[in-house]
């Protein structure tokens, strides 16, 4: 993140479970490294997404406070980015609907989410079809030009780079056509059973649980039989790909040293993991731990950077508008 100009950065996650290892490594350790190269930064709880996987209304507001609270505490500065519930910026829906009328049916067909549910023959609403127009509009509404987000993402990034240009082509460079960025060693979050990290596959290891269930979360990661005394490969481990996000290079290297000498039990990386996780997300753990009791302070948070979200959203829907043919009010 070197590049000395200035950058407007948006990413956003879906209230629909608690914060995990792959949402951290996956994401929020870029926002933060983005906030703190001076760039302005956009973070949102796409709320408005989580509708298509939560029809429970009290667990989808307790979502969406609790994962505000996780951002403050991960270390999220309302007092340097824009920290905001989706909902509250209601102009969002419009840009979605006028973003709707430029995408060919074609374009979202091909979209993952929308076509493992229907290869796997489940009902597919169109809330989840037009999932990933909202997510254009979200990204579109505040210009970015990066977005951090994983590996699952970057198909979503490249569908709303087409329907910027889509609409560029019909009424002139209004939108500006934004780039993923996916740093390379944590493209893919490994979880517990090997597979992605993801909480529709329960194989997280989430940031805030209490100790005792993050302790059992890592332990429980698995491996296969080999005793202590094996050689084992650290390029097959899924202990060490976990142990790996939490290393510099040089220590990663001497513990894939430890791996391929034999000697090594399984209980001592988990422990090792354990210790790191502490380490990292100790201090996070207690601040957050703290907001549970200021549950107003994260409310005000949370109104204020929508409104300074809509400083630069508001102007940009007017145009929209005035390019389309729409009045403005
Ligand atoms: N689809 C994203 C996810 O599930 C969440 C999201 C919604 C998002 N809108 C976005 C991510 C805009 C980046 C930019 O993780």
């Amino acid at each position: 993140m070197s590049t000395p100009e200035k950058l407007t950065i948006l990413s956003g996650i879906q209230p629909s479970g608690n914060l995990h290892l792959g949402n951290y490594f996956g994401a929020v350790k870029q926002y933060l490294e983005f906030l703190e190269g001076g760039h302005r930064c956009f973070y949102f709880l796409a709320n408005y997404h989580a509708l298509t996987s939560l029809r429970d209304r009290a667990r989808l507001l307790e979502l969406t406070r609790s994962t505000a609270a996780d951002y403050l505490a991960l270390g999220l500065d309302p007092e340097r980015c824009a920290i905001y519930r989706q909902s509250d910026v209601p102009e969002v829906c419009e840009l979605q609907w006028i973003l709707t009328t430029v995408t060919p049916m074609g374009l979202l067909e091909r979209c993952h989410a929308y076509k493992d549910k229907i290869q796997q023959g489940l009902p597919a609403d169109h809330g989840l079809f037009s999932y990933p127009v909202l997510q254009a509009a979200d990204i579109l509404i505040v210009r970015a030009n990066r977005v951090p987000v994983g590996q699952d993402q970057k198909q979503h990034v490249e569908v709303t780079r087409d329907i910027a240009q889509y609409f560029n082509n019909n009424y002139g460079e209004v939108l500006t056509i934004p780039e993923p960025y996916i740093p390379e060693a944590v493209a893919v979050v490994p979880g517990r059973d090997g597979r992605k990290m993801s909480k529709s596959y329960g194989n997280t290891i989430e940031l805030f649980a209490s100790d005792d269930e993050v302790r059992s979360q890592i332990f429980s990661i698995t491996t296969d039989s080999a005793p202590v005394a094996a050689p084992k490969d650290p390029d097959q481990s899924n202990l060490f790909a976990i142990l790996k996000l939490f290393c510099a290079p040089v220590e990663a290297a001497s513990w894939a040293d430890r791996f391929r000498r034999g000697g090594l039990g399984y209980r001592e990386v988990k422990q090792a993991i354990l210790d790191a996780f502490m380490r990292r997300f100790g201090a996070a753990r207690s601040r957050r731990r703290e907001l549970e009791s200021q549950p107003e302070m994260v409310e005000s948070v949370l109104l204020r950077g929508a409104e300074q979200a809509r400083v630069v959203i508001r102007p940009l829907v007017r145009e929209v508008r005035a390019a389309v043919g729409i009045p403005n009010p």
